[in-house]
Protein backbone atom coordinates (compact mmCIF):
# COMPACT_ATOMS: atom_id res chain seq x y z
CA UNK A 1 0.00 0.00 0.00
CA UNK A 2 2.94 2.71 0.80
CA UNK A 3 5.29 1.63 -2.19
CA UNK A 4 3.02 2.57 -4.89
CA UNK A 5 5.16 4.56 -7.53
CA UNK A 6 5.03 7.62 -9.34
CA UNK A 7 6.98 8.33 -12.53
CA UNK A 8 8.06 11.91 -12.42
CA UNK A 9 10.15 13.61 -14.97
CA UNK A 10 12.50 16.07 -14.88
CA UNK A 11 14.57 17.68 -18.12
CA UNK A 12 15.24 14.31 -19.74
CA UNK A 13 16.41 12.06 -16.37
CA UNK A 14 13.32 9.97 -15.12
CA UNK A 15 12.81 9.87 -11.19
CA UNK A 16 10.48 7.92 -9.49
CA UNK A 17 9.05 8.73 -5.99
CA UNK A 18 6.52 7.00 -3.40
CA UNK A 19 3.43 8.95 -3.65
CA UNK A 20 3.47 7.90 0.17
CA UNK A 21 6.34 8.65 2.08
CA UNK A 22 6.78 5.10 3.58
CA UNK A 23 5.82 5.50 7.31
CA UNK A 24 7.81 3.83 9.60
CA UNK A 25 6.28 0.63 10.68
CA UNK A 26 7.44 -0.07 14.11
CA UNK A 27 4.46 0.63 16.05
CA UNK A 28 2.28 -0.38 13.46
CA UNK A 29 1.69 -3.94 13.54
CA UNK A 30 1.58 -5.81 10.51
CA UNK A 31 -1.10 -8.17 9.34
CA UNK A 32 -3.60 -5.48 10.77
CA UNK A 33 -6.49 -6.65 8.89
CA UNK A 34 -6.57 -10.09 10.68
CA UNK A 35 -7.17 -8.66 14.01
CA UNK A 36 -10.95 -7.97 15.36
CA UNK A 37 -11.97 -4.60 15.79
CA UNK A 38 -11.09 -4.25 19.73
CA UNK A 39 -8.02 -5.82 18.28
CA UNK A 40 -6.90 -3.04 16.71
CA UNK A 41 -8.15 -0.32 18.94
CA UNK A 42 -5.73 -2.23 21.40
CA UNK A 43 -2.76 -1.99 19.22
CA UNK A 44 -3.39 1.66 18.01
CA UNK A 45 -3.63 2.70 21.84
CA UNK A 46 0.35 2.71 21.17
CA UNK A 47 0.77 3.74 17.64
CA UNK A 48 4.33 5.71 16.99
CA UNK A 49 4.18 5.70 13.69
CA UNK A 50 4.38 9.61 13.33
CA UNK A 51 5.12 12.01 16.35
CA UNK A 52 1.43 13.41 16.94
CA UNK A 53 0.79 10.88 19.71
CA UNK A 54 3.58 13.10 21.71
CA UNK A 55 1.70 16.23 22.20
CA UNK A 56 -1.91 14.05 22.20
CA UNK A 57 -3.58 12.66 25.46
CA UNK A 58 -4.47 9.46 24.18
CA UNK A 59 -5.04 7.61 20.41
CA UNK A 60 -8.63 8.19 19.45
CA UNK A 61 -9.70 5.25 17.60
CA UNK A 62 -13.30 4.97 15.33
CA UNK A 63 -16.09 3.56 17.11
CA UNK A 64 -19.60 2.08 16.11
CA UNK A 65 -21.27 -1.55 15.53
CA UNK A 66 -18.92 -4.08 13.63
CA UNK A 67 -21.67 -4.42 11.20
CA UNK A 68 -22.42 -0.89 10.33
CA UNK A 69 -23.47 -0.38 7.25
CA UNK A 70 -22.31 3.49 6.57
CA UNK A 71 -19.07 4.68 7.90
CA UNK A 72 -18.22 8.57 8.20
CA UNK A 73 -14.22 9.65 8.14
CA UNK A 74 -13.36 12.94 9.80
CA UNK A 75 -10.13 14.72 10.19
CA UNK A 76 -8.44 14.19 12.97
CA UNK A 77 -10.14 14.64 16.83
CA UNK A 78 -10.25 17.46 18.27
CA UNK A 79 -9.40 18.36 21.48
CA UNK A 80 -12.49 17.22 23.53
CA UNK A 81 -12.26 14.03 21.82
CA UNK A 82 -8.65 14.02 22.61
CA UNK A 83 -9.38 14.30 26.66
CA UNK A 84 -12.56 11.87 26.26
CA UNK A 85 -10.69 9.21 23.98
CA UNK A 86 -13.93 9.38 21.46
CA UNK A 87 -14.11 10.51 18.35
CA UNK A 88 -17.02 13.52 17.12
CA UNK A 89 -18.11 14.25 20.90
CA UNK A 90 -16.94 18.10 21.08
CA UNK A 91 -18.72 21.07 19.18
CA UNK A 92 -18.24 19.43 15.75
CA UNK A 93 -19.90 16.05 17.16
CA UNK A 94 -22.85 17.91 18.09
CA UNK A 95 -23.63 19.25 14.41
CA UNK A 96 -22.81 16.17 13.17
CA UNK A 97 -25.21 14.62 15.66
CA UNK A 98 -27.87 16.86 15.21
CA UNK A 99 -27.68 16.39 11.29
CA UNK A 100 -28.04 12.68 11.56
CA UNK A 101 -31.34 13.17 13.70
CA UNK A 102 -32.61 15.38 11.43
CA UNK A 103 -31.46 13.03 8.49
CA UNK A 104 -32.93 10.13 9.92
CA UNK A 105 -29.84 8.45 10.44
CA UNK A 106 -29.46 6.87 14.46
CA UNK A 107 -26.01 7.27 15.41
CA UNK A 108 -25.35 4.07 16.89
CA UNK A 109 -25.95 1.99 13.64
CA UNK A 110 -23.31 3.85 11.73
CA UNK A 111 -19.54 3.25 12.41
CA UNK A 112 -17.52 7.33 13.09
CA UNK A 113 -13.76 7.68 12.90
CA UNK A 114 -10.91 9.82 11.00
CA UNK A 115 -8.09 9.66 9.20
CA UNK A 116 -5.80 10.84 11.41
CA UNK A 117 -5.97 9.39 15.51
CA UNK A 118 -4.08 11.65 17.49
CA UNK A 119 -5.12 15.61 17.91
CA UNK A 120 -2.44 17.97 16.73
CA UNK A 121 -2.52 21.31 18.14
CA UNK A 122 -0.17 23.72 18.57
CA UNK A 123 -0.50 26.32 21.58
CA UNK A 124 -2.88 29.42 21.45
CA UNK A 125 -0.67 32.88 21.64
CA UNK A 126 -2.58 33.68 24.93
CA UNK A 127 -4.50 31.56 27.21
CA UNK A 128 -4.40 27.63 27.85
CA UNK A 129 -6.75 26.77 24.48
CA UNK A 130 -5.11 24.10 22.05
CA UNK A 131 -5.51 25.13 18.44
CA UNK A 132 -6.49 22.66 15.89
CA UNK A 133 -3.65 22.58 13.33
CA UNK A 134 -4.29 20.45 9.71
CA UNK A 135 -2.33 16.94 10.00
CA UNK A 136 0.58 17.05 6.98
CA UNK A 137 0.27 14.33 4.57
CA UNK A 138 3.28 12.37 5.73
CA UNK A 139 0.99 11.66 9.19
CA UNK A 140 -1.93 11.10 7.30
CA UNK A 141 -0.41 8.16 5.45
CA UNK A 142 1.69 6.80 8.41
CA UNK A 143 -2.16 6.50 10.17
CA UNK A 144 -3.68 5.10 7.25
CA UNK A 145 -3.53 1.31 7.83
CA UNK A 146 -5.53 2.11 10.86
CA UNK A 147 -8.01 2.85 8.65
CA UNK A 148 -7.92 0.55 6.16
CA UNK A 149 -8.37 -2.03 8.54
CA UNK A 150 -11.39 -0.38 10.25
CA UNK A 151 -12.94 -0.77 6.61
CA UNK A 152 -11.50 -4.24 6.09
CA UNK A 153 -13.46 -5.32 9.70
CA UNK A 154 -16.56 -3.25 9.45
CA UNK A 155 -17.00 -3.65 5.89
CA UNK A 156 -19.42 -0.46 5.20
CA UNK A 157 -21.63 -0.53 2.39
CA UNK A 158 -21.26 3.63 2.55
CA UNK A 159 -18.49 5.08 3.04
CA UNK A 160 -18.53 8.82 3.48
CA UNK A 161 -15.58 11.55 3.74
CA UNK A 162 -16.11 14.75 5.82
CA UNK A 163 -14.64 17.49 4.76
CA UNK A 164 -11.61 17.80 2.13
CA UNK A 165 -8.94 16.53 4.31
CA UNK A 166 -10.65 12.97 4.57
CA UNK A 167 -12.03 13.27 0.98
CA UNK A 168 -8.62 15.02 -0.64
CA UNK A 169 -6.75 11.70 1.21
CA UNK A 170 -9.34 8.95 0.39
CA UNK A 171 -10.36 10.11 -3.01
CA UNK A 172 -7.48 12.01 -4.60
CA UNK A 173 -5.39 15.35 -3.81
CA UNK A 174 -7.72 17.09 -6.76
CA UNK A 175 -11.15 16.00 -5.28
CA UNK A 176 -13.07 19.38 -4.29
CA UNK A 177 -15.75 19.06 -1.35
CA UNK A 178 -17.23 22.26 -2.82
CA UNK A 179 -17.67 21.04 -6.01
CA UNK A 180 -18.33 17.11 -5.77
CA UNK A 181 -20.45 16.72 -2.35
CA UNK A 182 -23.21 14.18 -2.42
CA UNK A 183 -21.52 12.81 -5.97
CA UNK A 184 -20.77 9.01 -5.80
CA UNK A 185 -17.05 8.22 -6.43
CA UNK A 186 -15.77 5.21 -7.73
CA UNK A 187 -13.73 3.61 -5.17
CA UNK A 188 -12.62 0.61 -4.25
CA UNK A 189 -12.78 1.47 -0.75
CA UNK A 190 -16.33 0.50 -0.42
CA UNK A 191 -19.35 0.11 -2.74
CA UNK A 192 -20.30 3.47 -2.58
CA UNK A 193 -18.73 6.19 -1.03
CA UNK A 194 -19.54 9.85 -1.29
CA UNK A 195 -18.40 13.51 0.57
CA UNK A 196 -19.66 16.10 2.01
CA UNK A 197 -18.79 19.10 3.84
CA UNK A 198 -17.31 18.67 7.50
CA UNK A 199 -19.66 19.49 10.46
CA UNK A 200 -17.01 22.21 11.70
CA UNK A 201 -17.52 24.09 8.82
CA UNK A 202 -20.92 24.82 9.72
CA UNK A 203 -19.55 26.17 13.20
CA UNK A 204 -17.21 28.60 10.86
CA UNK A 205 -20.26 30.03 9.61
CA UNK A 206 -20.19 34.19 9.69
CA UNK A 207 -23.69 34.08 10.92
CA UNK A 208 -26.94 32.31 11.90
CA UNK A 209 -29.00 32.57 8.38
CA UNK A 210 -25.85 31.01 6.44
CA UNK A 211 -25.15 28.44 9.49
CA UNK A 212 -29.02 27.69 9.26
CA UNK A 213 -28.61 27.59 5.45
CA UNK A 214 -25.40 25.27 5.19
CA UNK A 215 -26.90 22.75 8.09
CA UNK A 216 -29.63 22.46 5.93
CA UNK A 217 -27.83 21.52 2.98
CA UNK A 218 -25.76 19.01 4.90
CA UNK A 219 -28.62 17.11 6.18
CA UNK A 220 -29.72 17.03 2.65
CA UNK A 221 -26.22 15.47 1.86
CA UNK A 222 -27.41 12.89 4.58
CA UNK A 223 -30.80 12.25 3.74
CA UNK A 224 -29.64 11.25 -0.02
CA UNK A 225 -26.82 9.27 1.61
CA UNK A 226 -29.44 7.65 3.79
CA UNK A 227 -31.17 6.48 0.71
CA UNK A 228 -28.30 4.58 -0.89
CA UNK A 229 -29.02 1.55 1.34
N1 LIG B 1 -13.32 16.71 13.94
C1 LIG B 1 -12.98 15.56 13.32
O1 LIG B 1 -12.62 15.55 12.16
N2 LIG B 1 -13.05 14.44 14.01
C2 LIG B 1 -13.45 14.39 15.27
O2 LIG B 1 -13.47 13.31 15.84
C3 LIG B 1 -13.81 15.60 15.87
C4 LIG B 1 -13.74 16.74 15.20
Amino acid sequence: MFNVLRMKSSSNQKRVTPIHSTPSLTSVPQKLEQRSLAGLRRAARDCRACELWKNATQTVFGEGPLRAKIVFVGEQPGDQEDLAGHPFVGPAGKVLDEALHQAGIDRSEVYVTNVVKHFKWSPATRGKRRIHKKPRSSEINACRPWLDAELQSVKPEVLVCLGATAAQALLGRDFSVTRQRGQLVESTLAPKVVATVHPSSILRAPDSDARQAQMQEFVLDLTKIATLL
